[in-house]
This record gives C-alpha cells, sequence and structure tokens, in this order.
C-alpha cells in the first residue's frame, strides 16, 4: 500500500569518465564504449513525494546551472523515469518530484541520467518496491546510456552502449580507494551528444592498457598515474568542433592540474588535483570567468 503524503531526499551525484574509449559503431546507431565512470560530490538533490496519481516537477537551480536549457518539464528524464515505475510495476499512486538542480545541463555530466536514476533507486524505496539493483538498472537503460552506472553507484566499468555495468572491483578484495580531488568546469556551451558521436572516427581507439592502468590507479589512489592514464576518444573532435572547451581545458593545465580530460561527450572538462589543498589552489588561479567547481570523487563501492 503506497501512502501519498511520504518523502524521500535523494542526492543523485553527477559523474565523469576518467576513461572513455569508442570502441566502434554498431548496427542499431549506438557506439560500443568502453568507459570507466565515477561519480562526484557535486550532486542534485531530489525531493519525492507520494501523491495519489499525477507526476509532476518542479526545479531551482545553483550557479552553473543555464534554466533556459532546460527542455518541456513533460519530456525531463526524471519524470519519463517515475511513469517508467509507475507502469511497469503498476503503481496507482503518483509522484511530486522538485530537484535542486547543481550539476550543469548538457556537460557530459550526466545529469539528467542523475536526477532519473535518482527517482529510480528513491521510488523503489518510497512506493516500498525493493527491486534488485540490476532490474532497476535495466529500467534505467531504457531511459538513457548513462543511467544504469548512476542506478548502480560507486566506480564502475560501462561497456555495450552503456548499459552492461558493473563495480569496477566486483568479485575483488575490497578496495581502500580515498578517492581524487578533481576541478569540473564547463564554458556554457553545449556539445550535443549525438553530434559529438557521429564526428568521432574510428583509428583513434585505445588499447587494453588504458583500462588497466586507470583502474590500477585507482586501486592504489594514486592521483599521478591517474593524470597519466586519463583517455577519451570524443575529446580531439570536441576540441576541434568546439574551441571555447579546447580553451577551457588549457586554462585548467595552465592553473596546475596533473591532467586534464573531457567529461563523456563535453562540454565539461576536468582536472585532477593532488590533494584538496592543491584543488583550492586551482580554484582560486581559475577566477570567475566560467563556471567551475572543486569536487571529489565518492567512494568506490
Ligand atoms: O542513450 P542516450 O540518450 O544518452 O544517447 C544520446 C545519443 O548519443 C544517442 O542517440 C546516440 O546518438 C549517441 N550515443 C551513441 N552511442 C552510445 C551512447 C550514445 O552513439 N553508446
Amino acid at each position: 500500500m503506497v501512502r501519498a503524503g511520504s518523502v524521500i531526499t535523494i542526492e543523485a551525484p553527477a559523474k565523469i569518465n576518467l576513461t572513455l574509449e569508442v570502441l566502434g559503431k554498431r548496427p542499431d546507431g549506438y557506439h560500443a564504449l568502453r568507459s570507466i565512470v565515477m561519480p562526484v560530490t557535486l550532486t542534485d538533490t531530489l525531493f519525492l513525494t507520494t501523491t495519489y496519481s499525477q507526476v509532476a516537477m518542479t526545479l531551482t537551480v545553483g550557479p552553473g546551472v543555464d534554466l533556459s536549457k532546460i527542455g518541456a518539464m513533460d519530456r525531463n528524464l526524471a519524470v519519463r523515469a517515475a511513469r517508467l515505475m509507475q507502469s511497469r510495476y503498476r503503481i496507482n499512486a503518483g509522484a511530486r518530484i522538485h530537484i535542486h538542480k547543481r550539476i550543469p545541463i548538457g556537460g557530459g555530466l550526466g545529469g539528467g541520467s542523475a536526477d532519473a536514476a535518482g527517482v529510480i533507486r528513491g521510488l523503489d524505496r518510497l512506493w516500498g518496491l525493493d527491486r534488485p539493483c540490476g532490474e532497476l538498472m535495466a529500467l534505467g537503460a531504457e531511459l538513457g546510456s548513462d543511467v544504469p552506472a548512476l542506478v548502480h553507484g560507486g566506480a564502475v566499468l560501462m561497456e555495450g552502449r552503456g548499459e552492461l555495468v558493473r563495480g569496477l572491483f566486483e568479485g575483488e578484495a575490497p578496495v581502500a580507494c580515498e578517492g581524487f580531488w578533481l576541478v569540473i568546469a564547463n564554458p556554457g556551451v553545449m556539445c550535443p551528444t549525438p553530434d559529438v558521436f557521429k564526428k568521432w572516427r574510428a583509428g583513434l581507439t585505445a588499447g587494453p592498457l588504458i583500462l588497466h592502468n586507470m583502474a590500477s590507479s585507482i586501486r592504489t589512489s594514486d592521483v599521478s598515474a591517474a593524470a597519466d592514464a586519463l583517455y577519451n576518444g570524443l575529446q580531439g573532435g570536441v576540441f576541434e568542433s568546439y574551441p571555447s572547451v579546447a580553451q577551457t581545458a588549457a586554462q585548467l593545465q595552465q592553473a596546475g592540474c596533473l591532467g586534464v580530460l573531457l567529461s563523456g561527450s563535453g562540454a565539461s572538462v576536468f582536472g585532477l588535483a593532488r590533494d584538496e589543498a592543491h584543488g583550492q589552489e586551482i580554484s582560486r588561479k581559475l577566477g570567475s570567468g566560467f563556471w567551475h567547481v572543486l569536487v571529489r570523487t565518492c567512494p568506490v563501492v
């Protein structure tokens, strides 16, 4: 029995891709990927309330979020996630979704996917469904390629078009990763994901070492090794098409980041810092010309 008025608050973290290998184009038009994804401490806050039948959504935004980039509420991934949960589990109740957005929109940080993943996890609890994580991830895959990784949470290896997700260290001894400090910056342009993938050209893919090197740097919390192992097969094309993204990356590098990379299909870039103090120093040097934030990666599991 779902009781109207029950409330739940969820912190939905953004993600970065520490590696993103594009392995080829698939017959269904998507691209086969292999990517190490980690959530970070930049979050959207979701307030979910059970209502009698409708799904409705409201928004407030933090600095760096351009409200004009948000499309119609009705097509929002968070609303679609709630409706999918309603129909799949034959729930008569509805949900009021209020989101305080801090994750830039269209920024390669999985903001929309984070909200959808938060709604799926939140409604699973609020509506007392208690479904297995794998089932919720499969539901998420129906909404977008980044959703399953964020429903899973922690450091993951993402494959297929994004729907094949497993914990990066699944089956291994517990990993005591301390996490990395990083500065995320966004120049305020939109890099539409379909356009970025369309411009990708084969021949620039990486080898098995990319995955191995990054996984072992995370395992040992070795930020210098992680900086050397950063890889994104979409980066060259994005830097070419969107010079302001390349410029922002160069500024992060000049400010002293150990390594800089495009996140996902952009437009956000991030730079690794030695520690929190180094991250603060980098942030100070960047000034206020564009949006940036100092964050840490979330725990591995
Ligand atoms: O799945 P999602 O809606 O996030 O993907 C947006 C677009 O990005 C797809 O329509 C497709 O053009 C491109 N894409 C791709 N290969 C992937 C993921 C996304 O080509 N693995």
